[in-house]
């Protein structure tokens, strides 16, 4: 295999999780990022995010000696590829800003050696590969390559993901960087995808959007087979075993959260709106999601006759079970609309140990449910940590004032919890009944 020298601009999810794959895979990598005290740590061996095998990851490429960290670049003045792995949060209109990743190019215009290649694997507008083409040519530095090269993997399997990618997508408008493209992904067994940088953006767009698009349909059929008495699992399941249809991404619940599929989706829809073209379609997919997060609360005001001063507990604040991030998870959303209703929330989660800055900085989450579910009068399971799913749920119904349960990710028993005396719903699927 030949090993290339690389640096990687942002350590995020994606720029750290990839750098350290590239390392673990024997090329030299530096990665560099703005936040002085995120390196400090990485410098520390100490993973900034939780992540599994992450820690482990990090020992291991520091040990060898094939990874670095930079506050700015650094060291790897001499790198041969380049690839920027910064942020593209979402503007107030939807669309991806994209300052951080011109600045990036910017850097690398002034730093890189002849010949290098740009290679963007943030997820960025469909066309910003060519305009950072344009911005090097204005800087006299046509030399420089140019691709696309969208990321895949997901938070909380992330290890997994980089090293087993169902497939690599290369996107070049100049075939002169093909070679080491390929050689910089040699090391991983998957199928490789070359085309151009905009059909390479616009894959990266279109699979998010695929993927939010089944997950809003599965949701808007529970809400239907909630209304008829049919079971959305049992429809879910049998649906996909059809092989054009697949099993992945049709597990009814509160909706997608996350820093991906929320931003992506409202992207895209931005996109093709300045572009003349109203996306119906995924337009409605955002809709459903919002509307969706919202079960729990209607249910349960129903229940209760009121939520003032109720105690309800929100099980989960994490978007999805095994990471620490909360970025446009459900919880945030269920915690305010709770609250404006003037109930107590009480959050619990494994691993997150803060909402700030998402919410206010005194609230708290606790790490133990039993505590947040005892003298409650309603629960809320809204990510399905296997904590949560395994708890002695007899126990749990036993302490809280009223057993409302409302099951957001159709996790736990619910026939069982019906059985300990508990008033149980969910999403689309029955209880008590043998459908
Ligand atoms: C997603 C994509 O799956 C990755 O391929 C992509 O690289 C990433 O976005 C990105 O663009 O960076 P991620 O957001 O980490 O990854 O998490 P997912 O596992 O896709 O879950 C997203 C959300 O969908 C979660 O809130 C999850 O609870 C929800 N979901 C997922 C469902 O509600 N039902 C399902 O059947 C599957």
């Amino acid at each position: 295999m030949t090993t290339l020298k690389v640096v990687v601009l942002g350590a995020g999810y994606v720029g750290l999780v990839t750098g350290l794959c590239l390392a673990k895979l024997g090329h030299y990598v530096e990665i560099a990022d703005v936040q002085a005290a995120r390196i400090e740590r990485l410098c520390r061996g100490e993973a900034p995010f939780y992540e599994p095998g992450l820690q482990e990851l990090l020992g291991e490429c520091l040990a060898a000696g094939t990874v670095r960290f930079s506050h700015g670049l650094r060291y790897r003045l001499d790198a041969e590829v380049a690839l920027i792995a910064v942020g593209t949060p979402a503007l107030p209109n939807g669309a991806a800003d994209v300052s951080a990743v011109f600045t990036a190019t910017s850097e690398l215009a002034e730093l890189l050696p002849k010949g290098s290649i740009i290679a963007i694997k943030s997820t960025v507008p469909i066309g910003t590969a060519r305009k950072i083409r344009e911005v090097l040519r204005r800087s006299k530095r046509s030399d420089l390559g140019v691709a696309s090269v969208p990321e895949f993997l997901r938070e909380g399997s992330a290890l997994h993901d980089v090293f087993n990618p169902s497939r690599t997508v290369i996107g070049l408008d100049d075939e002169r960087w093909r070679d080491i493209l390929l050689e910089l992904h040699e090391g991983l067994n998957a199928p490789c995808v070359i085309t151009n940088t905009v059909t390479a953006e616009m894959i990266k767009y279109a699979s998010n959007a695929f993927l939010a698009t089944k997950i809003s349909f599965i949701n808007e059929i529970a809400n239907v087979c909630a209304r008829v008495g049919a079971d959305v699992s049992q429809v879910a399941a049998a649906m996909g075993l059809d092989p054009r249809i697949g099993p992945h991404f049709l597990q009814a619940g509160l909706g997608y959260g996350g820093s991906c599929f929320p931003k992506d989706t409202r992207a895209l829809t931005t996109m093709a709106d300045e572009l003349g073209y109203e996306f119906l379609l995924l337009k409605a997919v955002v809709e459903v999601n919002s509307r969706q997060r919202r079960l729990p609360l209607s249910f349960i005001e129903e229940t209760l006759g009121t939520l003032d001063g109720k105690i309800v507990a929100l099980l989960g604040v994490s978007f999805k079970p095994n990471t620490d991030d909360v970025r446009e998870s459900p919880a945030l959303d269920l915690y305010k609309a709770f609250r404006e209703r003037g109930a107590h929330v009480r959050l619990c989660d494994p691993v997150v140990k803060t909402v700030y800055p998402f919410l206010e900085e005194d609230v708290r989450v606790e790490g133990d449910p039993y505590v947040v579910l005892s003298g409650a009068h309603a629960a809320v399971l809204v990510t399905e940590w296997h904590q949560f799913i395994e708890l002695d749920w007899a126990r749990a119904v036993r302490s809280m004032q009223q057993p409302i349960i409302f099951d957001g990710r159709n996790a736990l028993d619910a026939d069982e919890l019906a059985r300990q005396g508990a008033i149980v719903a969910n999403v689309g699927r029955l209880v008590g009944v043998f459908a």
